[in-house]
C-alpha cells in the first residue's frame, strides 16, 4: 500500500477533499494531511466541519466526516506549523501528494518555492523530490498571475488539475461531479478507484425500425 501525503488549502471544494480522503482510506493507504488555517475555514462553512486545529482531537473529526471509520487505511494529521513532522523532509518518502483544494495563495507559494508551513514544504519536497505532485486550484476566473504560477509548477514537474468536472457522464447529481474530479485526482495519483470512469464514447442511438427513405439522400444515388 502506498502512502500519499493529502493537503488541504483554503479554497472552495472541500467536498473534493472528503471524497479523496475517503477512497485512499478505504483502498488501504496511508494517509498524512495537514490542512491549513484557511483550509479550516472552508471545511466550517462548506461541510460544517469544526475543526479546532489540535491534530489528535481533529483527527477522528476527519475520519467520521470522511465516513471511513471502518477503512484499512492508516490516517495522520499534522499540524501546519509542524515543520518537523517526516514530511517536511524528502528523506521520508512518499509515494505522492494532492493539495485539494487549493487556494491561490498555496498555489503562489508553492510555484516559488516559498514554503511558509508544512502543507507547501511537503509539496516543495514532492518537486525537488521528483515526486508526483497533483494541485487542484479553484478559483474563477484566472488572473495571469494564477495562469503564471500554474505553468511554473507544471514545469517544477507538478500536475495542475483544475477542479471542473465534465458533463459528459451525464451526472444526475452534485456527488457525481465531485467523483468525476476526486476519481481524476486519484487516477493522477496512480490509485485505482471505481470513481474513475473512462469515456467510451457516446451511447449508441437506439433501433427504431428501418428508416423511411430519403428520395434526396446520397444513398438514393448510390453513393455510399
Ligand atoms: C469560504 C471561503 C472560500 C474561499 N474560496 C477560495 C477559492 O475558491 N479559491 C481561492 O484561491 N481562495 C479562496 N478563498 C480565500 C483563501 O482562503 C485565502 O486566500 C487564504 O488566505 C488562503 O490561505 P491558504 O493558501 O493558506 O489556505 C476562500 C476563503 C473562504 C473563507
Amino acid at each position: 500500500m502506498g502512502i500519499y501525503v493529502l493537503g488541504i488549502a483554503g479554497a472552495s471544494g472541500a467536498p473534493y477533499a472528503r471524497r479523496v480522503l475517503e477512497q485512499m482510506l478505504m483502498a488501504g493507504h496511508v494517509v498524512k494531511a495537514v490542512i491549513t488555517d484557511a483550509g479550516r475555514k472552508v471545511l466550517a462553512v462548506e461541510e460544517g466541519l469544526v475543526l479546532t486545529g489540535n491534530t489528535e482531537a481533529d483527527r477522528p473529526a476527519l475520519i467520521e466526516w470522511a465516513e471511513a471509520s471502518d477503512a484499512p487505511g492508516t490516517f495522520e494529521l499534522f499540524h501546519h506549523k509542524d515543520v518537523a513532522a517526516p514530511i517536511a523532509s524528502g528523506s521520508f518518502a512518499v509515494d505522492g501528494m494532492v493539495v485539494v483544494p487549493c487556494s491561490g495563495g498555496t498555489l503562489g507559494r508553492i510555484a516559488h518555492g516559498m514554503s511558509n508551513g508544512l502543507l507547501e514544504r511537503a509539496a516543495d519536497v514532492c518537486l525537488k523530490e521528483r515526486r508526483r505532485l497533483v494541485l487542484v486550484p479553484r478559483e474563477m476566473p484566472l488572473s495571469l498571475i494564477h495562469l503564471r504560477n500554474m505553468t511554473a509548477v507544471t514545469e517544477a514537474g507538478a500536475i495542475v488539475l483544475p477542479a471542473s468536472p465534465g458533463f459528459y457522464h451525464n451526472p444526475e447529481s452534485i456527488d457525481d461531479l465531485v467523483d468525476m474530479v476526486a476519481g481524476r485526482i486519484l487516477a493522477s495519483l496512480g490509485i485505482d478507484s471505481r470513481l474513475m470512469k473512462p469515456w467510451l464514447g457516446p451511447e449508441p442511438p437506439s433501433y427504431s425500425g428501418p428508416a423511411s427513405p430519403d428520395p434526396a439522400s446520397p444513398d438514393e444515388e448510390g453513393i455510399h
